[in-house]
């Protein structure tokens, strides 16, 4: 049984709470928030758990094994930073923390003292996605070309970060996944109108040294309410929408093949429209299958989907976007 301490139960800390209480090889063994009236709910809901406000409290207990931390993103890389030295496996949510040097010393740490840490990019752990991972890994959907990506809402307008940082996190991370890449190149654009200094709608695009591309629309100023994500191949094309309750990934025979012996203008390029499949996608929530991959990687010892190499990626891309929308769209190396 592994002891896990949840840091940060607010909105989406709870969720994490609710999956850890759940587990079979995983016990909650601790809740801390400074917010005295979250932590009473979380008392009452799991009595079994023992809470407290302080941080210091959690990292000094010999019985907590792991630090699951949901904290505000600005204290990700100085609460993931105390437990790792305090000698904790840490679980931090995404993005692992704001700055690339940041990153870089979080990964140092994690291998120095020979510790788990794994960064809370749910959706590698979405059953559509590991689908869409085994049809781009097979070869089926042929050599892949472009991917874009839409994550829109008209809601959860947040101020301590924008739309790029608090959205993209997820996009990024399941295109170098299915790429099994990191981009070179950044270009992004984005407007502030709620807030000052504080992006509402960022649109980027992502260039990999291969030619293959990816583009990413996050906004919660938006009338429509989208999470979804189009994967253009030779062979096939495939789209996830996560919106969708059953039918969340659908697989399109369709293709354009340049014909080479062409003797008429109309010859050039053939056309394939063929079928359209619908393949069953588990309904297994991927917070529960994050949580647990957490706590099979630690007792297990298995690295993780989303290690801090992983995690360090996405930050190197969140940051070469966050250089490119100050420079108006002026692409950035990653
Ligand atoms: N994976 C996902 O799909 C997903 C979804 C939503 C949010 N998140 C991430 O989860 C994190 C938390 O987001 P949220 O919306 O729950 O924020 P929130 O503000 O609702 O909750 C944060 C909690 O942390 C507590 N806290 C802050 N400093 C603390 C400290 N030093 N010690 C103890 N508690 C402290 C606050 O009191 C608060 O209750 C963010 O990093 C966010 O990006 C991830």
């Amino acid at each position: 049984m592994l002891n896990i301490a949840v840091v940060g139960a607010g909105s989406w800390g709870k969720n994490l709470v609710r999956n850890f209480a759940s587990l079979p090889h995983a016990a909650l063994y601790c809740v801390c928030d400074k917010d005295a009236e979250r932590l009473k709910a979380t008392a009452a809901a799991y009595p079994q758990a023992r809470t407290t406000s302080d941080l210091d409290d959690v990292l000094s207990d010999g019985k907590v094994d792991a630090v699951v931390i949901a904290t505000d993103a600005k204290f990700h890389y100085e609460h993931a930073g105390a437990a790792l030295r305090a000698g904790k496996h840490v679980y931090v949510e995404k993005p692992m923390c704001q700055r690339v040097d940041e990153a870089e010393k979080l990964v140092e740490s994690a291998n120095s003292g020979d510790r788990k840490l794994m960064v809370g990019h749910l959706l590698l752990y979405h059953p559509a996605v590991t689908r869409l991972k085994g049809m781009v890994d097979s070869g089926e959907l042929g050599e892949i070309y472009y991917m874009y990506t839409q994550r829109l809402n008209l809601g959860v307008v947040r101020s301590n970060e924008n739309a790029w940082w608090s959205l993209a996190p997820h996009d990024i991370s399941v295109v170098n996944f299915l790429f099994g890449d990191t981009p070179e190149r950044v270009s992004a654009q984005g407007q502030c109108y709620l807030q000052d200094g504080i992006e509402d709608v960022v649109f980027a695009t992502l260039y990999f040294g291969d030619g293959r591309m990816a583009q990413i629309h996050t906004s919660w100023l938006d009338p429509h309410k989208m999470r979804r994500m189009t994967i253009v191949g030779s062979q096939k094309m495939v789209t996830f929408d996560d919106m969708e309750a059953a039918e969340k990934v659908k697989v399109y025979d369709k293709g354009a093949t340049p014909n080479l012996s062409y003797s008429s203008y109309g010859e050039a390029i053939t056309l394939r429209q063929g079928d359209i499949y619908i393949p069953r996608i588990s309904t297994a929530e991927p917070l529960k299958l994050e949580c647990e991959h957490f706590v099979r990687c630690i007792l297990e010892d298995e690295p993780a989907t989303s290690d801090a190499e992983n995690g360090l990626n996405v930050v190197r891309v969140l940051e070469a976007g966050r250089r490119s929308i100050a420079g108006g769209g002026r692409p950035e190396e990653v």
